[in-house]
């Protein structure tokens, strides 16, 4: 009896121990064998399934992937090459002022004509890589990146191969055009790749000449092609000299490494001139290109050298506009408005930022852009449905840009115009509120019919040392309200709403809020200003009531 209590005792121990020990042990042994073989079995099962397309379309993504939260915000566009679903056909495009480009293999380089550069000169200075070996066509994909000026470019092949390109028209260097392309070889082949470039097509007064350069420790080989463009509806010609880097046919690029290569492109050229004034200026614009690009070599390796494109860019959009998104099939959102601005932006010179400036012709634009009495004169412009046009060609972005810079300079802001991008930049936000410099104080002159979405305006000039910002929030009622808030200032600045009905409230950094007052007659929704005395006697001389919806 008491030996088979024992016995059973024991065997309920063991029992006990075994199943503990047991399940833990099992576990242990069952987690360990994944961890050591499970991500070899997991690739080895995926890479079963995954074809060849797939390898180039998660290439893609993943260089892809570094641009979503920018996409998001509509501060970038990104498309593939074909366009997919729920993508924007915003075309790839970057200039300075000086001069513009699609960005496609066949595209000219247009020059200004007017207001706008589009006036093609038949060089086309896109570079593409072309893997020779049958390894099919690339998946493809284009960003422009609106905050940093700088369109990227990926191609990837199906063996693992890719090719990442970056285009921009220098802003501190207007003269230069930049590709930076770099080739990745993450596979266990060696790959030969042709480079190819168009060049000039079809412009029979272009002369060519090779010339030298030095920079990386070596002497490389330029190409210098000089020639006439005739200016349309007119008699004039233009002389235009452009130099691009010569390029090998052929790189090499081995098994698990990379190639990098930089290929500048320089642009001078005249003032519309007679075709007797050719012979002069050809040797001009040609020597001009020489400087230009003598300088731009020297400076290609540092790394400010983008730095300073960059930051322009993000100084330039400084100022600018928040929108909430409004589903209305007909509505305005950040994509349109953003991707207008940078088009805009891209054709207008920035000579406060440009490097051979002088420092006299600085003051002179700086104080352009403080000067901003009458703009914006019309109405706001984001109600302007003609304004707003498709993006998806050439023709339409160049329609765009003219019809908008025509605005902007009739409805009283030539004077902001004058300050070239900087000065751009102000007037069209100052434009989408009907914000205007009037009579030494800036009014907000929007009806309050149109707030029903949140805007955010961000650091508007005004005179020399201030920025304004401006929000306007709708309520759980519907009815918008104001904040404002200096987020810089060198002096007392103060603000009232509708019609001055209220005391003038002094502004500061932290945000003052304001309500939106309709009136009869309907005035300005708000009013700024540093001159105290001014604004009392605004109230004194606004004879208006308050209507109450
Ligand atoms: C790639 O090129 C290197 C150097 O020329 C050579 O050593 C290597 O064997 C090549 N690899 C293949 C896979 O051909
Ligand atoms: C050509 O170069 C000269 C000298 O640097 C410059 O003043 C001029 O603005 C340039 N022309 C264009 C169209 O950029
Ligand atoms: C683009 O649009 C969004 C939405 O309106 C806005 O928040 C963003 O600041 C804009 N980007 C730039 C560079 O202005
Ligand atoms: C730009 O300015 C520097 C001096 O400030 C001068 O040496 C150079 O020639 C100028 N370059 C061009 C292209 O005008
Ligand atoms: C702008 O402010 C600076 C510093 O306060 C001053 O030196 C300059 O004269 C001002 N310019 C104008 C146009 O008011
Ligand atoms: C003004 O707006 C800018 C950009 O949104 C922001 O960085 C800044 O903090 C704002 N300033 C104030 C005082 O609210």
């Amino acid at each position: 009896m008491e030996l088979l209590e024992i016995l059973r005792k024991w065997k309920r121990n063991l029992d006990n121990y075994f199943t503990y020990r047991r399940t833990f042990l099992l576990i242990t042994i069952v987690f360990g064998l994944i961890l050591y073989i499970g991500p070899s079995f997991f690739r080895w099962l995926s890479q079963s399934n995954i074809s060849v397309e797939d390898i180039a379309e998660r290439c893609l993504s993943d260089r892809l992937t570094a641009f979503y939260f920018s996409a998001e915000d509509f501060n970038a566009n990104i498309q593939h090459v074909p366009l997919r679903s729920g993508e924007k056909l915003y075309i790839p495009y970057t200039g300075n002022g000086v001069f513009g480009l699609h960005v496609h293999p066949e595209s000219p380089i247009l020059i200004r004509n007017g207001r706008i550069l589009s006036l093609p000169v038949n060089f086309h200075p896109i570079v593409s890589v072309a893997s020779s070996m049958g390894s099919g066509k690339p998946h493809e994909a284009v960003v422009v990146h609106y905050l940093n000026g700088i369109v990227y470019k990926y191609q990837c092949y199906s063996s693992g191969l890719y090719v990442s390109y970056q285009y921009y028209a220098h802003r501190t260097l207007p003269a230069i055009f930049v590709q930076d392309i770099k080739i990745t070889n993450p596979t266990n082949e060696n790959f030969s790749l042709d480079l190819r470039q168009l060049k000039v097509t079809d412009w029979p007064t272009a002369v060519s000449q090779t010339m030298n350069f030095e920079h990386d420790s070596g002497n490389h080989e330029y190409e210098v092609f000089t020639g006439l463009v005739k200016v349309p509806s007119s008699n004039d010609v233009v002389a235009v000299s452009i130099i691009s880097k010569k390029l090998t046919q052929l790189v090499q690029v081995q098994s698990y490494s990379s190639a990098t290569i930089q290929v500048l492109t320089a642009v001078n050229y005249s003032e519309p001139i007679s075709e007797t004034a050719y012979a002069t200026w050809k040797d001009i614009v040609e020597k001009q290109a020489m400087d230009h690009m003598r300088r731009a070599v020297s400076r290609a390796n540092r790394h400010s050298f983008r730095e300073d494109h960059v930051n322009v860019w993000a100084q330039l959009w400084s100022t600018g506009i928040t929108i909430s998104y409004s589903k209305a099939s007909d509505a305005i959102n950040g994509d349109k408005i953003n991707a207008t601005m940078y088009y805009i932006l891209s054709q207008v010179a920035s000579p406060l930022h440009e490097e051979n400036t002088t420092k006299q012709k600085k003051a002179e634009l700086a104080n352009s852009l403080f000067y901003a009495e009458g703009c914006f004169g019309g109405y706001h412009t984001l109600q302007a449905t003609n304004l707003w046009r498709e993006l998806s060609t050439l023709d339409d972005v160049n329609t765009a840009v003219s019809l908008w810079l025509l605005t902007l300079e009739k409805q009283g802001c030539h004077n902001l115009l004058k300050a070239g991008a900087s000065g751009v930049v102000q007037a069209m936000v100052l434009s989408f509120g009907a914000l205007r410099f009037s009579n030494q104080h800036l009014e907000f002159n929007i009806h309050p019919k149109y707030l029903h979405r949140d805007y955010v305006f961000r650091r508007l000039n005004y005179g020399n040392m201030t920025h304004v910002n401006i929000t306007v929030i709708v309520q759980e009622d519907n009815k918008a309200v104001l904040y404002v808030a200096l987020d810089r200032s060198d002096k007392s600045y103060y603000a009232c709403d509708g019609g001055c009905l209220d005391d003038p409230v002094l502004l500061g950094p932290q945000k003052k809020m304001f309500p939106v007052k309709l009136t009869d007659p309907v005035t300005a929704i708000l009013y700024i200003t540093y001159d105290k005395q001014h604004m009392e006697d605004l109230r004194h001389t606004i004879h208006l009531k308050e209507i109450v919806e």
